[in-house]
């Protein structure tokens, strides 16, 4: 039996492949709105297990489905048995039995990995302590959207060296974007993540000054700076302030820089009101962009594109 198409990171997937997906979501966003999408995935069955909180990616992937044609299943970990010790391999091999996909968002990568090597249809990533590939095609589409091609372009990293940060700089290999990165000393992405970027063509720069990140950049990123799970590693706030995206900061990307988050966002902590609310934010499109972008990773997983 061929093996399933795991959307597990961009790294695992090929340029070729992500471009096709990213693709497919334009002419697929499009047509939704138009009223005249197909419905690929009719008679499909997707679980989608949450081991930690989330209002996007539940509800995009939710209505995505449903959008297909198809049906999905939340499964909350604390209430299955999961959350009582069963592996995630028997339960990747119970639910291979009973749907067509499963979507995880989980803590430890490995529990990811190891859903994948037991489960007998795609498994998608929904987010790990790890990496966050879901969300890095919403971005990128976004990006298109609003500037046209990423490849080229340089895209600016300010604040935690975490799971989006991380997908951003497997992107930047398989995109051809330059990605900058100002991350506080002690908060530095994976030098896995980094090693594998750079081993791949990935042309990125990591500082510890957001300004001299930011300066030149087309786009302007940043997330929360204690992310979900992470708790432990919080620090205060005094050692991300100066990497927080405020108006002074805008100042140094382009112009027509825009300004991108994941959300959930902490008004005043990584980003002002004025940025976020700005007239360069486009966090919303960005939000809306997980769903036409997930819809594209299912229909590709599932073998519609
Ligand atoms: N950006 C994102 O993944 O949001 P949720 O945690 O709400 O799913
Ligand atoms: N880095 C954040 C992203 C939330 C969507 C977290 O993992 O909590």
């Amino acid at each position: 039996m061929a093996s399933p198409k795991h959307f597990l990171d961009l790294s695992a997937t090929t340029a070729e492949d992500l471009r096709s997906i990213l693709e497919d979501a334009k002419t697929r966003k499009q047509a939704t709105k138009a009223g005249t999408a197909d419905k690929p995935l009719a008679g499909k069955m997707l679980a989608m297990i949450f081991e930690k909180p989330s209002t996007r990616t539940r509800v995009s992937f939710d209505v995505g489905m449903r959008q297909l044609g198809g049906e999905t299943l939340f499964l909350s970990g604390t209430e299955m048995q999961l959350g009582r010790a069963e592996t995630i391999g028997d339960t990747a091999k119970v639910l291979s039995r009973y749907v067509d996909a499963i979507m995880i968002r989980t803590t430890d990568h490995a529990r990811l990995l190891e859903m994948a090597e037991h489960a007998t249809v795609p498994v998608i990533n929904a987010l790990t302590d790890l990496t966050h590939p879901c969300q890095i095609m919403a971005d990128i589409m976004t990006i298109e959207e609003h500037r046209g091609p990423v490849t080229g372009k340089t895209l600016a990293w300010t604040g935690d060296g975490n799971n989006v940060l991380h997908s951003l700089v497997e992107g930047a290999a398989r995109f051809g974007y330059r990605m900058n990165m100002a991350v506080p000393l002690g908060s530095e992405p994976d030098d896995k993540i980094l090693n594998w970027a750079r081993n791949n063509g990935g042309e990125i720069m990591l500082c510890h000054d957001a300004d001299r990140a930011v300066t030149g950049a087309d786009a302007v990123i940043t997330d929360t700076w204690v992310s979900m799970n992470q708790e432990h590693k919080a620090r205060g706030h005094n050692v991300f302030q100066p990497f927080q995206v405020n108006a002074e900061l805008m100042k140094k990307a382009k112009d027509e820089a825009l300004f991108l988050h994941c959300l959930p966002a902490h008004r005043g902590e990584e980003v002002t009101d004025e940025v976020i609310d700005g007239a360069q934010s486009v966090v919303f499109d960005e939000a809306e962009n997980r769903l036409h972008a997930q819809k594209s990773i299912l229909a590709w997983c599932l073998g519609a594109i």
